[in-house]
């Protein structure tokens, strides 16, 4: 590598969006401490993209364990080693960096879409164990007027932890319950994790086992981990006939109402194995009553570290590819993708038109088809709100459009000011979700103080404002192969541009420089041209327009401020908040541009719910704002008939930084 060239990719992983420095693996870890001396996270996303003399992006097709040292070992060499030699490596050329990552995608295949109501905001905790408490959490949104559109339930609403099933002490009549809740506008979102509990009586497990879904040990005997209900099987996800099993099995739970599933423990988590337990014990045995030294105490520490998720059990399982046992180990990294698989491929089958709400935590290039994902367990700390804002481009390059961290942070405790700048920056990704794990201090909304409430009301109902426009670029990026967030350096060549790891490109109108530092009360902002900068902290309260030049600029950002960049020669839609996404008024935006010169901006819409739009049945509405003079601007719209808008709303700055403001109705 030459001295400034700089590596992207790896998707979901550590680091920073310029991977150089480190060493890096791909193999799918249920590892809860994302700190920075990690090398793998839940997914493996083998593409990287090199940005030196030439522009090259690499995919290493290649299902099992792989190291990429980006400038470790030695600081000016790049070196992927896998374990075994059959990998495919795809070398793909392009005109620039975007152009890379478009080829790329466009041969990975187009990105999953989900429902336009998992826009909304989206509650989660672990866990909302039952109807009453649910019903409080959804109260307490619609209470202090916060919009929301789903509360997720964790693994308590499970009987003993079972999947596809429900806990009828927790939740008497539950197709009463998912109707009741959505006739206040919260869908439900049940978690369905990947292994199995091993009970007799208990139909997956009884079904799994007489048809052979089951991973096997290496005597052919289903294989036996522990994940949270104690001992499970582990669907073979490889195998197409446990995917389609599996996959129908979502129906019931479908059947009772839920549009959406989050796939979890899918890397797969594994707490334990017998063997692993036994080893442990056995060497307790050995060492009871010994004087434990430096040596003795932390070789047993170790041991019984190393009980979960160990390389000894991966290695110990089978799956059953086109009749040959092939083990699990050479093949992990595939594991949580093929359940996604299953879920989604079920879907088509029997809901061919209805799109579900799917996000799954292992992952592998290419599942951004079936799914998107989320970024697993992350702390309630500055430095992961930090990491998910660096993680998004690459996350894009890859195809999981769909995606997002867990906002405020899942272990841990919170405060406020965290909950409020992560959901500030939170409020930009697709997948806008708050979740917290089992023991933290409660972080929804509204579980603070008032202000605190009445900032993250505002901030969200700017989520909602925002809908339209996130849609329209979300869809049109999964069409083309396009990024929805974008490093700066993907449009601006300058070398501080390439360098920038703390502002991101939004879609095509958009910058966003996210505070995400304690007591900050303001940062440095790179602007590679001269932007439009609006501090929002009233969605509708459009004020203080006023234009920021290219430089560095010192923003000013109180904690009830999100401050945006609208680019030269664009438009930024705004719509209609409401409770939910439902509740959106379609008919009228609202628009703030740009101009110097001539904008123009296509916002695309259709019905959010079914698949029409792949025949062709969708609206685009074309603006265009071009200049006559300083005080003149034509605006014109064009529809392909489609279009429900009547009313536009709008608001031209221009380059002197006038506000024309006015409407024009269609
Ligand atoms: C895993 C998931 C987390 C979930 C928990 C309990 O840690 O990553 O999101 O809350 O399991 O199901």
């Amino acid at each position: 590598m030459g001295k400034r060239d700089i590596v992207y990719g790896l998707g979901e992983n550590v680091g920073g969006i310029n991977k150089r420095g480190s060493l890096y693996e791909s193999f799918c870890s249920d590892d809860f401490d994302h700190t920075p001396d990690k090398s793998s996270l839940y997914a493996a996303h083998n593409f990287i993209l090199i940005d030196g003399d030439k522009q090259i992006g690499l995919f290493f097709d290649y299902p099992g364990k792989i190291a990429f040292d980006i400038g470790y070992t030695h600081k000016d060499i790049l070196s992927i080693t896998s374990e075994k030699s059959n990998i495919d490596i795809y070398i793909i050329e392009g005109d620039n960096l975007l152009h890379i990552v478009q080829k790329f995608r466009n041969a990975i295949g187009q990105s999953y879409v989900p429902p336009k109501w998992a826009f909304g905001f989206q509650q989660s905790r672990w866990s909302y164990p039952n109807d009453k408490s649910i019903t409080e959490v959804a109260d307490n949104f619609r209470r202090n007027k916060i919009p929301c559109d789903a509360i997720y339930m964790d693994i308590d609403y499970m009987e003993d932890y079972k999947n596809f099933t429900i806990d009828k002490t927790k939740f008497p009549n539950f197709p009463n319950f998912v109707k009741e809740m959505k006739n206040k506008g919260f869908r439900l979102v049940p978690i369905i994790d990947a292994g199995c509990k091993k009970e007799d009586g208990y139909d997956i497990c009884e079904e799994g086992l007489e048809n052979n879904y089951y991973c096997v040990d290496k005597n052919g005997k289903p294989f036996v981990g522990a994940v949270w209900p104690g001992k499970v099987h582990f669907p073979d996800f490889l195998n197409p006939d446990t995917r389609e099993w599996f996959g129908d099995k979502y129906s019931g739970l479908i059947e009772q109402g839920i549009e959406g599933f989050w796939n979890d423990m899918n890397e797969p988590a594994i707490f334990y194995s017998e063997d692993g337990l036994q080893k442990a014990f056995d060497k307790i045995e050995d060492i009871k009553g010994q004087n434990l030294d430096i040596y003795s105490f932390f070789d047993l520490k170790s041991t019984m570290l190393s009980i979960s998720n160990s390389m000894d059990d991966y290695k110990s399982f089978y799956h059953n590819v086109d009749g040959e046992m092939v083990n699990h180990y050479d093949v992990h990294n595939l594991y949580g993708y093929n359940m996604t698989r299953a879920a989604s491929d079920s879907f088509s089958s029997n809901y061919p038109d209805k799109r579900f709400l799917l996000f799954s935590r292992a992952s592998y290039v290419g599942m951004h088809r079936y799914g998107g994902i989320w970024t697993g367990d992350n702390k309630s700390w500055w430095e992961h709100l930090e990491l998910s804002i660096k993680m998004m481009p690459s996350l894009n390059m890859v195809g999981f459009l769909y995606s997002g961290a867990d906002v405020g942070g899942f272990g841990c405790n919170s405060n406020s000011e965290l909950v409020t700048r992560w959901t500030q920056f939170g409020i930009f990704t697709p997948l806008l979700r708050n979740h917290a794990a089992l023991g933290t201090r409660l972080q929804e909304p509204f579980s603070f103080d008032s202000e605190t409430t009445d900032i993250l009301r505002n901030t969200l109902n700017f989520r909602y404002a925002l809908i339209p426009y996130i849609y329209s670029e979300f869809m049109k990026s999964s069409k083309t192969g396009d990024m929805y967030i974008k490093p700066l350096s993907f449009e601006y060549r300058d070398e501080i541009s390439r360098r920038v790891e703390d502002q991101l490109l939004v879609g095509d109108s958009l910058m966003v420089a996210p505070i995400y530092k304690a007591n900050t009360f303001g940062r440095n902002v790179w602007l590679p041209e001269d932007m439009l900068l609006w501090k929002v902290n009233k969605y509708n309260n459009i004020e203080g327009l006023k234009i920021a030049p290219s430089g560095f600029n010192y923003i000013d950002v109180d904690i009830d401020e999100i401050p945006l960049f609208i680019k030269r020669d664009r438009i930024l839609i705004l719509g209609e908040h409401g409770e939910n996404v439902a509740a959106i008024n379609s008919d009228e935006i609202t628009l703030i541009a740009f101009v110097d010169n001539c904008a123009t901006y296509k916002l695309y819409d259709d019905d959010g719910e079914t698949n029409q739009y792949k025949a062709g049945i969708f609206s685009e509405l074309i603006i265009t704002i071009s200049k006559r003079d300083d005080e003149l601007f034509n605006i014109e719209t064009k529809t392909n008939g489609l279009s429900k808008i009547k009313k536009i709303n709008y608001n031209i700055v221009t380059n002197k930084g006038r506000v024309l403001s006015g409407i024009k109705t269609i």
